[in-house]
């Protein structure tokens, strides 16, 4: 990413502080995972997004206004010792250099020298709840201004939140947020399409989340949420992640993996026939999906509200659990009751972005947001029949999720992940079972 669209997004959110206020946001904390190792460290999304600072022990301060600078970074000092075990440290000289700071310190200096960055402001804008520790330690610095108060300082009264700024900002993707999510998206599609030559019975659920996590890691990223490898009746839990099953013959696999890359995500599901081709069964609840997909999908576009895509998905599959005995009733009354959820239980989508399930409000005003150019979303209408349904047994273990990725632009929407195969005729040409 250009640091120029650093400095831009940091003259944004400026603008939005105002003079009499200033921003304080910390780096995400290091999380311990046992005695000396941690989790991998991932970069809090807002901050990422302000600084381009990919360290932990960080902390960002913006002062609209400040005549000695705007843009102060604290972070970690270069230490040689350091350095032998844990790789190169920025430090404060590059923080200007490199990242664009107007002035960068030590973090270990943070107690002296916050306070006085703060005093004359009102408002100190903050992600208040997102960490406690860190919430404690600016309630620390601030009361520390108030208790000067009698000497003539003046301490900021107010907290308010930063999130909301930062959030609608990340809402609406640039041009250059487009092209990475394009290359992940890119990367993803083709690790799904590469599983279809892979995938047939005997092969187990770990393996193909093995098959995924290579195409991912050999392209420098990594999977942006937990990989979703379930067949059989595994597809019709949700969240299954423990990819232990075998892959039985005429059992589908469900697969929800997406790469993370340059800080952005990308989330596509496919469901495949394990041994080349549908039943008729599944054929018949895959094509359900997929035309409600479609359905979906021509609703994104500008001007149209958020839920449009969902409720185009809902009423498709309604009126194929209706036709298809799944569900009794008419198709509005199946609507209505909210029936449907019994087979469809979670949303059509959720935005994109930086994080998989990417921040932005869905409702402005307590109405479904419209769609403007440069909204990324998800789009993955799903029917999940698990054994024990109050259904005709032959529909019973079959779970179809179909999920793709698009930005909206101005005439419509990009399709990210159009190259991810998903009509039936497609599937099964490529696992030769057509
Ligand atoms: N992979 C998470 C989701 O589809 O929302
Ligand atoms: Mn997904
Ligand atoms: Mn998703």
């Amino acid at each position: 990413m250009d640091k120029r669209e650093y400095q831009r997004r940091r003259e944004t959110l400026m603008q939005h502080i105002g003079e009499d206020g200033m921003a304080v946001l910390s780096a995400a904390p290091e999380r311990p995972r046992n005695r000396d190792v941690h989790h991998p460290y991932r970069q809090d999304s807002d901050f990422w997004y302000l600084t381009g600072f990919t360290e932990p022990d960080a902390v960002a301060v913006f002062v609209p206004g400040r005549e000695q600078g705007q843009y102060i970074l604290f972070s970690r000092e270069r230490d040689a010792e350091r350095e032998t075990w844990e790789g190169r440290t920025i430090g404060q000289d590059a923080a200007v250099s490199e990242y664009g700071a107007d002035d960068a310190f030590p973090i270990d200096d943070i107690d002296e020298i916050l306070p006085g960055l703060m005093e004359g402001r009102d408002k100190v804008y903050c992600a208040m709840g997102a960490d406690p520790d860190f919430d404690q330690r600016l309630i620390g610095w601030v009361n520390a201004l108030r208790a000067r108060a009698r000497a003539g300082v003046k301490a900021p009264l107010e907290y308010v939140s930063l999130e909301h700024i930062v959030h609608e900002m990340r809402l609406v993707k640039s041009k250059a947020e487009v092209a990475l999510m394009r290359e992940a998206a890119r990367v993803t599609a083709a690790a799904h399409e590469r599983l279809l030559g892979v995938i047939r019975p005997g092969l187990f659920e770990y393996q193909v989340e093995a098959e995924l996590l290579y195409d991912f890691r050999r392209h420098n990223g990594e999977p942006a949420y937990p990989i979703i490898a379930g067949s059989g009746a595994n597809a019709c839990v949700l969240h299954y992640i423990s990819n232990s099953d075998e892959l039985a013959e005429g059992d589908l696999i469900l697969i929800d993996a997406g790469v993370e890359m340059n800080g952005y995500a990308a989330d596509i599901t496919r469901t495949f026939p394990v041994s080349g081709r549908f039943t008729e069964e599944q054929r018949l609840i895959y094509q359900l999906v997929l035309d409600a997909q479609r359905a979906a999908l021509a609703e994104v576009r500008p001007g149209n509200h958020w839920n449009a895509a969902h409720e185009a998905a809902t009423r498709v599959l309604a009126e194929g659990m209706v036709e298809l005995g799944l569900l009794s009733g008419s198709v509005d009354e199946v609507i209505e009751s909210g029936d449907y959820r019994q087979f469809f239980m979670h949303r059509t989508g959720h935005w994109l972005g930086m994080d998989v399930h990417d921040v932005g409000d869905y409702k402005v005003d307590g109405h479904w947001r419209e769609l403007e150019p440069g909204m990324a979303l998800t789009v993955e209408p799903g029917l999940y029949i698990p054994p024990g349904s109050d259904v005709d047994p032959r529909w019973q273990g079959i779970g179809v999720r179909i999920e793709d990725n698009c930005v909206i632009t101005r005439d419509g929407h990009e399709n990210l992940t159009e190259a991810a195969p998903k009509s039936i005729e497609a599937i099964e040409a490529a696992m030769g079972g057509g």
